[in-house]
């Protein structure tokens, strides 16, 4: 596997040869992801955080990441504070910025911005979320979860819950699931339905999908339970958010009937989706999530950044 060099704007950039490598990296990363080992992967490497967008774990774990391997970063957590405000357009900003680092990881409340931005670049484009669109090292920590749970990513019952209208983690993810062979099941308000640009290629991969609007017998027969957030930031009107804000809730009541093997994911932040109850149960993933994060970006960073033949 190569990844030295290469941009990641969409899940689809990624072989699943490629994810596999990555996962297995991930692991061997997790010590250094607790800092019980040191590793200088990254010494001497810049990686720049060009955010965009409000972020919380995605940035901190990026940068976590980069600092554990001996690196260092350059951050933008606040476009205001950026030329962005004089009128700069991204591509200048990027084209400058890869000057700069040697790596760009970018947050964009624009879909497509990642690929523009990979164009202006001559360094690696990570695209950590493009507006409704992609959001690939969320996915790769998706499925490190899933598979450290289950042991496998193919043969699982996956429900897809919650805004699958704008959420990008579920965009990157519905793909990446259905090409390692686990069955989808899509449960949304109406008008959160996953876009029919999505469902065709779905189809077009061979994937299992269907639609389970009834939560409770989703729930009944998933072993993953991925919880998302309505992004209320991407309503073009806020009444159409009021209409579907708050129309479901995971508590111990849901939960109820669920297999015991059952996870509970959610890319976090939660906004009330989940309540925390469900944190001190068997079922709750999302902090472990969370968690790894830190590792699979390592192994990322590593696969694109490292001095070529040498792993986690
Ligand atoms: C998600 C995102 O930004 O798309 N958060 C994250 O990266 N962990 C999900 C969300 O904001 O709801």
């Amino acid at each position: 596997m190569s990844l030295h060099g290469r941009d990641v704007v969409s899940i689809r950039d990624l072989s699943r040869d490629e994810i596999t490598g990555l996962l297995d990296s991930a692991r061997k990363m997790v010590p250094l992801a607790e800092g019980r080992r040191a590793s200088p992967l990254l010494d001497g490497k810049i990686v720049a955080m060009a955010f965009f967008e409000p972020s919380t774990r995605t940035r901190l774990s990026f940068e976590s990441a980069v600092q554990r391997l001996g690196g260092s970063c350059l951050t933008i957590a606040d476009a205001g504070a950026t030329s962005l405000r004089k009128g700069e357009s991204l591509y200048d900003t990027i084209r400058m910025l890869s000057s700069y680092a040697d790596a760009i990881v970018l947050r964009h409340p624009n879909e497509g911005a990642a690929r523009l931005a990979a164009r202006a670049s001559d360094r690696p484009v990570i695209n950590a979320g493009d507006g409704a669109g992609q959001h690939p090292t969320q996915t790769l920590l998706d499925l490190a979860t899933i598979r450290e749970r289950f042991g496998t990513l193919a043969g699982l019952k996956v429900v897809l819950l919650g805004d699958l209208k704008y959420g990008r983690t579920v965009h990157s993810l519905a793909f990446a699931l259905a090409e390692f062979g686990s069955e989808l099941i899509l449960s949304s308000p109406e008008a959160l339905r996953l876009p029919e640009e999505h469902r065709d290629e779905l189809r077009r991969q061979g994937a299992k999908v269907r639609d389970q609007p009834d939560l409770a017998k989703a729930v009944r027969e998933a072993d993953v339970l991925y919880v998302t957030r309505i992004q209320k930031e991407r309503f073009a009107d806020e009444s159409e958010y009021r209409e579907v804000a708050g129309s479901y809730r995971i508590d111990g009541r849901t939960l109820a009937d669920a297999k015991p093997q059952l996870i509970v994911m959610h890319p976090l932040p939660r906004a009330g989706e989940i309540a925390p109850e469900v944190d001190a149960t068997r079922h709750a993933a999302y902090f472990r999530q969370a968690f790894l994060a830190v590792p699979v970006r390592m192994a990322l960073l590593n696969a694109i950044l490292g001095r070529p033949g040498r792993g986690g």
